[in-house]
């Protein structure tokens, strides 16, 4: 479908829990935060319900993120029943990647299209700092075998001042011998990702250009998303950039958003939202779910707001509640 602006709307990110094995510094306080109850947290025939809904106004892309996805319990089987819904075509996933070789294998088999791991550091002490988890190996070797089993591949780094600046080139690197895209995402201020000053893709591909060579622009769309794309000389694969703060791209916004207790989100950062859970218990028909979602999403609103200050309508929500 087309929202109030033309954009065209075709991309559904379902947060499926927001309960996560990690507590990152610019996501989750180490003590966690305030879970939502499970009572409220969405079942699969009720987010399949929503999916179906959405595949009746045009959304043909589902991806599956969190809090972290892997985490709950039979993932695979609702990736599989969102597969299988007609209109949809792809469904892909992001993940911290700590559960995902256990798992690679009824996740392909259930048919997901493509995987994102978040790693923001090749140096094992450095990921502690961050995620506050020794687990460094378990993401390597997830990549490894996500690239070995032919599965499109992305790693996403948010660079953060006094973390992480030294790993960028060696992050970008691991692109150079694997067909994958490593992709760098300005932080934003949203939750804990307030207490960071963002690093702007511009420093980190000057960084990258004096290791590797001159970019070149990438003509090829990798994904679904707004990450612009460069080759560099002799590499695989490719680097992306998400310029949430210096590169505003809400201009070309493709998607909505689906949080693991129900609401509809047209926006990530904007508290409007829209109860799915209550209509879904009430056994709304299908057709009418899918004219209360297309109303709401074709007010979209124009570009988020994250440059406003607190309280403005900005979202206050943590990042692992609405998915990313
Ligand atoms: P693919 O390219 O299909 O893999 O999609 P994607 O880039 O949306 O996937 P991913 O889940 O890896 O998203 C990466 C990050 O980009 C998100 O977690 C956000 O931090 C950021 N991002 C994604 N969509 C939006 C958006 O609509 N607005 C803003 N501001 N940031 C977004
Ligand atoms: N700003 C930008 N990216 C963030 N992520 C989590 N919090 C923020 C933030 N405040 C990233 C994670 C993960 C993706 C789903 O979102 O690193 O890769
Ligand atoms: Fe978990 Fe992702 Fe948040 Fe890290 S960024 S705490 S992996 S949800």
């Amino acid at each position: 479908m087309k929202d109030q602006l033309g954009r065209t709307i075709d991309y559904m990110r379902i947060s499926v829990t927001d309960r996560c094995n990690l507590r990152c510094v610019y996501c989750m306080p180490a003590g966690g935060i305030r879970k939502i109850p499970h009572g409220d947290v969405l079942t699969f025939e009720e987010i399949c319900r929503v999916a179906a809904a959405a595949a009746l106004i045009g959304i043909e892309k589902i991806k599956i993120t969190g809090g972290e996805p892997l985490v709950r319990k039979n993932i695979a089987e609702l990736i599989r029943g969102v597969k299988q819904l007609e209109g949809i075509k792809k469904v892909t996933l992001t993940t911290n990647g700590l559960l995902f070789s256990e798992m690679a294998e009824q996740l392909a088999e259930a048919g997901l299209d493509a995987v994102n791991f978040s790693l923001d550091t090749l140096d094992a002490d450095r990921y502690e700092a961050i995620t506050r988890a020794r687990a460094l190996d378990k993401v390597l070797d997830a990549v490894d075998l996500a690239v070995r089993m032919g599965l499109p591949a992305k790693i996403n780094c948010v660079p953060m001042k006094n973390h992480n600046l030294g790993d960028l080139t060696g992050l970008a690197g691991l692109a150079k011998e694997r067909p994958l895209s490593v992709r760098f995402i300005e932080m934003m201020p949203i939750g804990l990702g307030r207490n960071f000053e963002t690093v702007g893709s511009e420093f980190v591909l000057r960084r990258i250009a004096a290791a590797f060579g001159e970019p070149v622009a990438s003509a090829r769309a990798v994904g679904n998303g707004p990450a612009l794309y460069y080759e560099f000389p002799g590499f695989k694969g490719s680097v992306g950039f998400i310029s949430a703060m210096t590169g505003e791209f809400c201009g070309a916004c493709n998607r909505v958003r689906l949080t693991s207790d129900g609401r509809l989100m047209p926006c990530l950062c904007n508290q409007k939202s829209l109860d799915l859970k209550s209509d879904l218990r009430n056994g709304l028909p299908q057709t009418e779910l899918s004219g209360k979602m297309a109303s709401f999403i074709a007010a979209k609103p124009r570009r988020h707001n994250l440059s406003e200050p607190k309280g403005n309508g900005a979202e206050e929500k943590h990042m692992v509640q609405i998915g990313g």
